[in-house]
């Protein structure tokens, strides 16, 4: 196999719950960006077997994942451009997952820091999340994925997955080019802070979901902790959640003139207070989702069309799948 080939993008995205501001900065925006960089050579997965470590009920999972397909639409994935499909769709990637076992260390995966972190917060961790590392390593390789965009805290799996494709080439194919190797692409996105100032997560429960709007999304927005700076007083601009995230959907202009109420304490010659900044926040969040909630609504009520683009999706991905498999089945000596 040629290294001279286009570069492919691949990623994937647990289906764990619903996706928020943190997952889109993340993730999603550049996952949708890079295929116009990259038009035809852009694949995302939604990961649910690697969800299967959470979640153990077959009718949440199904839901989540028709959420994140709903959702890569609506926000601008185009099918034309890119391939998303479900990770369960191709099984191919457990067996080429089993292969990359055989080469890979217990030392490697016991280094693992997302497991390490698992444990140390009390799970009670099942082989397959100490396998969780091979069976992404495989969603890499399987599909010669040579571009991996993912957010700090995936790196090292990258570059275990960049270990595992070492090891197998020397191990079964005397260094030739069996399986290519990925580099990641970090995100330039923001760390996003939740409505606690802790960094936006399902698990602190502090999350803003991506679709919500009017009456309700001005309500969590009211929930955003701020320091208790009386009305009219300055509002220091540092470690502030509400600046912060105001700083996602502003432009730099306009953000120097924020940055000016927030330090003066007040706009247009009135009191301006942590009030005034979440409604702007609001507006400017209910604004920015707008075109996609309407996708998203025209999407709700044609789940045939979400399917049809994940089963396209899994056809496409299933060809690569096919021919990496075969060229692994014949140095290992499978057939
Ligand atoms: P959660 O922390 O809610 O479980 P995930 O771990 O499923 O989210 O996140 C998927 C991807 O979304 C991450 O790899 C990361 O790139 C991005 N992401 C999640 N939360 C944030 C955040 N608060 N700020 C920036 N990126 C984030
Ligand atoms: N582990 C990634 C996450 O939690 C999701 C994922 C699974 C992934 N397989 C992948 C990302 C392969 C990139 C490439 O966010």
């Amino acid at each position: 196999m040629s290294e001279k080939r286009p570069a492919r993008v691949l990623s994937g995205v647990q289906p764990t719950g619903i996706l928020h501001l943190g997952n889109y900065f993340g993730a999603i925006q550049q996952h949708i960006a890079l295929q116009d960089e990259h038009p035809g050579e852009a694949y995302y997965f939604i990961a649910n077997y690697h969800a299967m470590t959470t979640v153990h009920d077959g009718d949440t999972l199904r839901g989540y994942v028709h959420d994140v397909a709903i959702t890569y639409l609506a926000l601008g994935l185009d099918p034309s451009k890119a391939v998303l499909f479900r990770q369960s769709d191709v099984p191919e990637v457990l067996e080429l997952a089993w292969m990359i076992a055989t080469v890979t260390g217990m030392g490697l995966l016991q280094r693992a820091h997302s497991y390490k972190d698992k444990i140390q917060n009390g799970i009670t961790p099942s082989a397959g999340l100490f396998y969780y590392p091979v069976l992404m390593g495989a969603d890499i390789l399987l599909y010669d994925g040579s571009l991996v965009p993912v957010g700090k805290d995936q790196l090292q799996h990258i570059e275990f997955a960049q270990d595992m494709a070492t090891a197998f080439n020397h191990s079964y194919a005397g260094g030739e080019t069996i399986l290519r190797r990925p580099e990641p692409r970090l995100s330039k996105a923001p760390y996003v802070p939740g409505l606690d100032g802790r960094k936006m997560s399902k698990s602190y429960d502090n999350t803003i979901p991506l679709f919500l709007a009017g009456k309700r999304l001005r309500k969590l927005i009211g929930k955003v902790v701020t320091d208790s700076a009386e009305l009219g007083q300055p509002l220091t601009i540092k470690d502030n959640t509400v600046y912060d995230l105001l700083k996602l959907f502003t432009d730099e202009e306009e953000m120097a003139a924020i940055g000016e109420h927030f330090r003066s304490g007040s706009r247009d010659g009135q009191p301006f207070g942590y009030g005034h900044a979440k409604q702007l926040l609001a507006a400017k969040i209910d604004a920015h989702f707008g075109e996609a909630r309407e996708r998203r609504e025209h999407l709700v009520a044609h789940p045939e069309e979400v399917e049809a683009v994940l089963a396209e999706g899994a056809a496409k991905a299933r060809t690569i799948a096919r021919a990496t498999l075969a060229r692994c089945r014949a140095v290992c000596g499978l057939r």
